[in-house]
């Protein structure tokens, strides 16, 4: 369905993205923007989302990315800092930011979850701006009969029409006002929602996206249907293969890419990394394949080309490792010549944190960071491209950390993985 794209101008391997991997920004650091969004402004696309931190799960503000073409992002700045206190001061939490331009006000109304680090204290907040990547200013939170809305994983919408809606985990949606800056009316409860909701529209059908309740673990996310807002609205079922835990990721929103007239709806996921959120925690965007009421990705395309929306395989100089450790401090090197170096392994519930880095050749450090080889369910996929470099040789070191992800939710269900293997199948240079 998605033949007959005529490709971007760019080079085709710039066009490439890999899910499941870091991805770095036109400086060089690893892109932070979690529980993200995309919206299209000014002939430009720009990337909300949390700018996490390795260290503690408290809120260290909302960052912003600008990319022509959804694969090479320049990083803005963080849009909204930590506060002096309030809803989003120090020591809280702040996730799922959404951005949406008033088309009434030209203003950009900025909605997330804001909490107390052991989520007891959920609120909506509401902050604006008049540029897309000035400086956010809290207005504090926001209402509805009088009351702050007391719940936390939080999406939006815009309709074709300009209206903007708020969707809350597990049921409400609710529309916004002319201005977005309060609520007019609960416009539909959808029995049987989970969290992270993420709506979209095409052909006239409203697609309703969501998942189950495991922390940051994944799991089968689901979807609604309905041809109003205000419903009746259906659950379909899974929009990906029953087992595969969405992919492995869990939804945050639904991007429209507009190509040659073409409405071409981009599932946005999160793959989460606790506690390792900034540096490991990877997304995972595949487009979607809509008929009628029915939405599907079929198949988990680790790497795809955004120019024609086709699967691709990365392509190098292939060597094969076949290397497996879980002993901390054990190491693989790869020397190379070239560019570019990615790394295919295994992940699974055994998996720990690798620490990969490349050195150049005078052995100095250019990049080092924690890569997560963590999954429920077992995947050989890429977990490492890394950015690219000029022609020459380098050593890329893929060290065990001895370090996993592991975290418990609220009623102390522990996650996570049960070991510290990392494993190594082949590596791909680009000349
Ligand atoms: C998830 C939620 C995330 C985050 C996490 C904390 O279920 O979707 O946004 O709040 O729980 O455990």
């Amino acid at each position: 369905m998605f033949l007959g794209i005529p490709a971007i101008a760019g080079r085709d391997n710039e066009s490439i993205i890999t899910n499941g991997v870091p991805w770095f920004d036109s400086d060089g650091n690893i892109i932070n923007a979690h529980g993200a969004c995309i919206i299209e402004d000014g002939g430009k696309y720009w990337l909300f989302g949390e700018y996490k931190s390795d260290n503690s799960n408290a809120f260290p503000g909302f960052g912003c990315y600008s990319s022509s073409d959804l694969v090479n992002w320049k990083f803005e700045r963080v849009v909204l800092p930590v506060q002096k206190d309030g809803i989003l001061g120090p020591d809280r939490v702040g996730e799922r930011v959404k951005v949406m331009r008033c088309p009434k006000t030209g203003e950009y109304i900025m909605l997330m979850h804001a909490d107390n680090l052991k989520y007891t204290d959920p609120h909506i907040g509401i902050a604006v701006c008049d540029s897309i990547n000035g400086d956010y200013r809290l207005l504090g939170t926001i209402e509805y009969d009088g009351k702050p809305i007391k719940n936390w994983d939080m999406g939006t919408f815009q309709d074709d029409d300009g209206t903007g809606y708020l969707l809350i985990h597990h049921g409400p949606v609710y529309r916004l006002s002319d201005d977005y800056r309060s609520i007019s009316a609960k416009a539909a409860h959808i029995d049987g929602m989970g969290e992270s909701p993420a709506m979209f529209r095409k052909n006239g059908i409203y697609f309703m996206l969501t998942s189950n309740l495991t922390s940051w673990e994944r799991n089968d996310n689901y979807y609604f249907t309905a041809t109003s807002i205000e419903g009746p609205w259906e659950k379909r079922g899974l929009f990906c293969p029953e087992g595969s835990l969405t992919h492995n990721s869990q939804c945050t929103f639904v991007f429209t890419l507009t190509r040659n007239g073409e409405k071409i709806p981009i599932y946005m996921g999160d793959r989460w990394s606790y506690p390792r959120q900034a540096s490991a925690a990877t997304y995972v965007w595949l487009p979607m394949q809509v008929n009628g009421t029915s939405l599907s990705i079929p198949e988990y395309w680790s790497s795809w080309n955004i120019n024609g929306i086709r699967k691709q395989t990365l392509s190098g100089e292939t060597k094969i490792h076949d290397w497996t450790s879980d002993k901390k401090g054990e190491k693989l090197r790869i020397p190379f010549h070239g560019k570019r170096i990615s790394i295919i392994g295994e992940s699974n519930s055994q998996s720990g944190y690798a620490l990969v880095s490349i050195k150049d050749k005078e052995g100095k450090i250019l990049h080092s960071q924690y890569v997560d080889f963590y999954s429920k369910v077992p995947d050989l996929s890429p977990r490492y491209v890394s950015r690219l470099y000029p022609e020459d040789d380098y050593m890329l070191e893929v060290e065990v950390s001895g370090e996993n992800p592991v975290w418990s939710d609220k009623k102390g269900n522990v996650f996570g993985s049960k070991d510290f293997f990392i494993n190594v199948s082949k590596s791909i240079i680009e000349k």
